[in-house]
């Protein structure tokens, strides 16, 4: 199981003061040295933690292949081509969300996502949808011409929370959560089995797996022990863990569970 891991919020706490430090870029050479397989960062439109200097460099400098999640928005798409990260995972964004709330609605986006698509091709950046686990959006997905997709574990992240963890439901727009806990149990099965299946059929389609969304040290074993998903991106439970631990610990603890 590869483990990318989303460094976003080391500049989300440099950007709380508006001064230099943290500076993701020092995360590089300890998320290799960690044995980390990918840097994920998020190019949001309203630049809300990484700025445009920090993709550059981090895209630049990085010893690890850098997947960069971005809207389908025109602005950021073309410093996206200029960019060239090694791949490129399309996310849905809405400006007043505190974190991506749910998948990519690619029905309804599927002929933008189209040029897009053929866009970051030309560019030669693979391509990633960042996709709620239904069956229509990983066939959609194989019919686009991806070569990955990325389940999005929100739903599957805030049900564990309700049930081990009292944390309660941080989106407030998952109306299972105010179920008994014996349902909630069940879905939670449910979600674990549906991403299991999904994943099967999206490689026998060809196409390579990811997951991530609300994955922690808690919650993240059952989903690593789907064989056919091939990589996780985790960030926010990471650099939470860091601020206590060091980075490098906090990796090492992840990969752990991993199994690696
Ligand atoms: N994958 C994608 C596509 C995301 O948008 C995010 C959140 O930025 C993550 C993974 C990581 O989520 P988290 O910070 O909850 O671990």
């Amino acid at each position: 199981m590869k483990l990318g891991v989303n460094i976003d919020h080391i500049a989300v706490l440099r950007e709380a003061r508006k001064v230099a430090d943290p500076n993701p870029l020092d995360a590089l050479s300890i998320v290799k040295r960690a044995g980390a397989d990918q840097i994920t960062i998020h190019l949001r439109e309203d630049r809300r933690h990484i700025q445009d200097i920090d993709a550059l460099n981090i895209i630049y400098h990085s010893p690890l292949p850098v997947n960069l999640e971005c809207a389908l928005a025109p602005e950021i798409l073309d410093i996206v081509c200029e960019l060239q990260p090694h791949r490129v995972t399309l996310v849905p964004e809405k400006r007043e969300e505190v974190t991506t709330e749910g998948g990519l609605d690619i029905f309804s986006n599927a002929e933008e996502l189209t040029k897009t698509i053929r866009r970051l091709k030309q560019h030669e950046i693979e391509i990633s949808l960042f996709i709620d686990p239904t069956l229509d959006n990983v066939e959609m997905s194989e019919k686009l011409g991806v070569e990955w997709i990325e389940f999005h574990t929100g739903k599957y992240a805030n049900v564990y929370a309700m049930l081990y963890a009292n944390l309660g439901n941080t989106h407030h727009t998952i109306k299972e959560l105010e179920l008994p806990r014996s349902e909630l149990k069940e879905i939670l099965e449910e979600e674990v089995s549906n991403l299991r299946t999904l994943s099967c059929h999206a490689m026998e389609l060809g196409l390579q797996v990811a997951a991530g969304h609300g994955l922690n040290y808690q919650n993240v074993q059952e989903i690593a022990d789907i064989e056919t998903i091939e990589e996780l991106n985790i960030g926010q439970s990471i650099i939470a863990r860091s601020v206590f631990t060091g980075l490098e610990k906090a990796i090492l603890d992840m990969k752990e569970l991993l199994g690696q």
